[in-house]
């Protein structure tokens, strides 16, 4: 039980000296024990401190730092430097070491100065201010002071003997140095010649003072902070220090006077030992120096500087405007309503850079309303079409996009898929499909002479059907009525297949199957607008297959809808009749087919397009009926030419004041011819 507690003691007392070992070996800025100590800053560390002395935050002893200042600090406990009974006792060795800096407010004006000393008392309140702190008038020079000192002398005192204003100094008992030597060291280069020091710098220097007891030598070293302890003291002197530093209490510590300049006495690391080196002072732990003004500028900041600075403020600059420019080139217009158009909606960003910026080479062709724009999409890289539409108002807009986005659902081989929009300021982007031949109008007619590309008749014949086929599919077998409005050549495309698709869905109407087509603004091209479509604006699917006939003819012939022969125009629905009447129908046929094609076919189509562009709306075919004509799945009643030969008559006696009767059929006004037509101001 007995040797149970002793064990349990023994336990203690080991773990007590781990904690004690561990404290020690953490607080490395504060290591002190017995008669040596190093301290690297003072932070936390017991001084006795008066006058102005403190130690800063950052752990920087400032003994002085205003006008007339004084300020000691001192190792709060007595060393004892003398080791045998008083009197005649021997002074011990010793040796100290410090780092300081004396930080002038003006850089060459020198104040009074600081020291390192050894006394017999912490109460040094008898101490003047020009004296460093150590001394007063009274004392000076009297042997019962018992003191050691090493100055750092920044004022020339005649009546203390200085040298100059720039000095280190041993003193014993008084201002009057025994040794002094202006600042500076031996062995800054490798010849170990002298370098001078400035006290008042503001650098941090490093003081070591050792006293060899056996020899009684004093040596002082100096040396800029970071360089090694020079070999050659600075300052060398044998004084017997056991007469002078005869009590056994002796405190050590510094002390520092202002004269009547601002100066900072700063000491940033202490170390000190009896009996051997004081510790080596670790540079790189000690505290930073304060700054005194305005720090000094480098050369490189003041150039360096400007320009970054310039810089910074050009990117800053160079990003606005970048994001400005972005946000009005990228602009869109989007309202709530449109959220749910969500896949149809393209970004203009997007189609922007499909475009290449709407680069003039990826210009497919120029319409009434704007320019279309090869492009492809950034990221399912679908070729795709472009038509930027300009628009004034945003009246009907909201339905206007749901029909673009109703259309787009439309999926039938002879349409050309309407893939979306984007809306900005005064601009509709329609989105199709990229048809790979171009439109039929660049076909048909031969630009400079060149020999058409639609060379086979049965070529042109498929393309008819698939236009009547995709015009069938829009009439009457989607879910609602599709009016396209705008059948013409340039509206049909070819895709990689040379199959006739139709394009072109922004002006398209939709109404619902059974129910009037509401009256709005006419659109269309002049040449394919049926009569009534002229005077009432009514679309319907009669005026589209007005326009299919006058295709056909084209188709057909190779000749646009409106002639100009001795400067009369004639229609060409007029001039294929006139032949028919002559018995040359087959002459109207295109002549660079070179009589290649299938005549039964070709009048078929001729009479046709002549029954599909009748003037009067009940006597056009449907699609359906056209289809199957075309087919061959109906024949096409007997025609004769005088079936049309009303519209010769309404054509010779309108000048004549002719009124048609109303007794006839649905259209009261019967004209086809241009001159009708031009009168509307040319329309587009
Ligand atoms: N989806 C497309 N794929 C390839 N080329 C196209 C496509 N859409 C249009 N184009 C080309 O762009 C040209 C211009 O088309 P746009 O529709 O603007 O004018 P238009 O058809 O001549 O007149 P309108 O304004 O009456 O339609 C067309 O002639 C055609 O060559
Ligand atoms: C100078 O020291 C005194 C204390 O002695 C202190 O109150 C004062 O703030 C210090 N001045 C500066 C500028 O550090
Ligand atoms: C500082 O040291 C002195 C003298 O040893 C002592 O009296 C005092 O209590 C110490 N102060 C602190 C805060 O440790
Ligand atoms: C001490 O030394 C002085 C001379 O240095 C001598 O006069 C004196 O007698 C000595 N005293 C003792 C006690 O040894
Ligand atoms: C220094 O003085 C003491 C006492 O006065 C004496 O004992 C000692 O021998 C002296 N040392 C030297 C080197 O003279
Ligand atoms: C310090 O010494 C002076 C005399 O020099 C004395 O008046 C004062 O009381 C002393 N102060 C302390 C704290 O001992
Ligand atoms: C030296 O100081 C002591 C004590 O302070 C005093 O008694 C003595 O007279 C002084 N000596 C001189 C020469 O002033
Ligand atoms: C050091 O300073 C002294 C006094 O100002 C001057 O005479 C001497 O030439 C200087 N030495 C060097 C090496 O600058
Ligand atoms: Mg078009």
């Amino acid at each position: 039980m007995h040797q149970m507690k002793t064990k349990h003691r023994s336990f203690l007392s080991f773990l007590c000296f781990i904690i004690v070992s561990l404290v020690f070996a953490l607080s490395d800025c504060a290591v002190s024990s017995g008669d040596h100590f190093v301290y690297h800053g003072f932070a936390g560390v017991n001084l006795t401190l008066d006058g102005n002395a403190l130690v800063t935050p950052d752990g920087l002893l400032e003994l002085t730092n205003d006008t007339v200042n004084l300020g000691h600090a001192f190792y709060p406990t007595p060393l004892s430097f003398n080791t045998q009974q008083r009197p005649n006792g021997t002074v011990r060795s010793f040796s100290v070491s410090f780092v300081f800096a004396i930080l002038s407010v003006h850089a060459d004006i020198s104040a009074d100065g600081m020291a390192f000393f050894v006394a017999p008392t912490k109460n040094l309140s008898n101490t003047w201010a020009q004296y460093i702190g150590l001394l007063n008038s009274g004392n000076d020079g009297n042997t019962s002071n018992h003191m050691f000192a090493v100055e750092l002398d920044t004022t020339q005192n005649d009546e203390f003997k200085d040298i100059d204003n720039n000095h280190v100094g041993i003193n014993i008992d008084s201002l009057t140095s025994l040794r002094a030597h202006h600042t500076g060291y031996y062995g800054g280069d490798d010849s170990g010649s002298f370098s001078n020091l400035t006290l008042i710098s503001g650098k941090a220097m490093q003081v070591w003072a050792d006293y060899h007891g056996e020899t009684t030598q004093i040596e002082v070293r100096l040396a800029p902070a970071g360089a090694a302890k020079p070999a050659r003291p600075l300052l060398s002197a044998v004084c017997n220090l056991s007469a002078v530093l005869v009590s056994d209490k002796s405190y050590i510590g510094f002390s520092a006077t202002t004269g009547a300049i601002s100066t900072r006495h700063c000491v940033l690391g202490w170390s000190f030992a009896m009996d051997g080196p004081a510790p080596a002072i670790d540079l790189s732990k000690l505290p930073e120096l304060p700054r005194l003004g305005p720090k000094p500028r480098s050369k490189v900041l003041e150039i360096t500087l400007p320009i970054a600075t310039g810089l910074f403020v050009l990117a800053v600059g160079l990003v606005v405007v970048l994001l400005a420019y972005r946000r009005l080139r990228y602009k869109e217009v989007k309202e709530d309503w449109e959220v749910d158009f969500g896949p149809h909606r393209f970004s203009f960003k997007d189609l922007f850079h499909a475009t290449g910026g709407f680069r003039k080479k990826n210009l497919l062709g120029v319409g009434g309303f704007g320019q279309v724009y090869k492009g492809v999409l950034p990221e399912s890289r679908a070729e795709v079409a472009v038509k930027r539409v300009s628009h004034e108002s945003r009246q009907g807009m909201k339905e206007f996009i749901a029909e673009v986005v109703s259309i787009g659902r439309l999926r039938h081989r002879n349409i050309v898929p309407l893939l979306g929009y984007c809306r900005r300021e005064g601009e509709l982007l329609l989105v199709y499909d990229y048809m790979s031949n171009g439109s039929l109008a660049q076909h048909l007619y031969s630009e400079g002479g060149q020999q058409p590309a639609l060379g086979s008749w049965a070529q042109r014949f498929r393309i008819v059907k698939g236009v009547a086929a995709g015009l069938l599919y829009l009439h009457e077998k989607w879910e609602k009525v599709v009016v396209h409005r705008d059948i013409k050549p340039s509206n049909v495309l070819l895709d990689s297949e040379m199959n006739g698709r139709i394009g072109d869905f922004g002006l398209s109407r939709l109404y619902d199957h059974g129910t009037d087509p509401q009256t709005t603004h006419m659109v269309g091209t002049m040449g394919y607008l049926a009569p009534e479509l002229v005077r009432s604006g009514k679309a319907s699917p009669s005026t589209d297959v007005f326009a299919f006939g006058v295709l056909l003819l084209e188709i057909t012939c190779a000749q646009r809808p409106v002639l100009r022969q001795q400067q009369q125009q004639h229609t060409l629905m007029d001039w294929v009749l006139e032949h028919w009447q002559n018995g040359l129908l087959a002459e109207t046929v295109d002549p660079s087919l070179r009589k290649d094609y299938n005549l039964d076919e070709a009048c078929l189509a001729l009479k046709l397009g002549l029954l599909c562009s009748h003037p009067f709306v009940s006597a056009r075919p449907t699609m359906r009926q056209v289809m199957q004509y075309l087919e061959g799945d109906a024949a096409i009643p007997e025609l004769t030419p005088t079936h049309f030969s009303f519209t010769m008559q309404a054509l010779t006696r309108q000048d004549e004041g002719f009124e048609s009767p109303s007794s006839m059929l649905d259209p009261p006004l019967l004209t086809t011819s241009m001159g009708t037509f031009s009168s509307l101001s040319g329309g587009r």
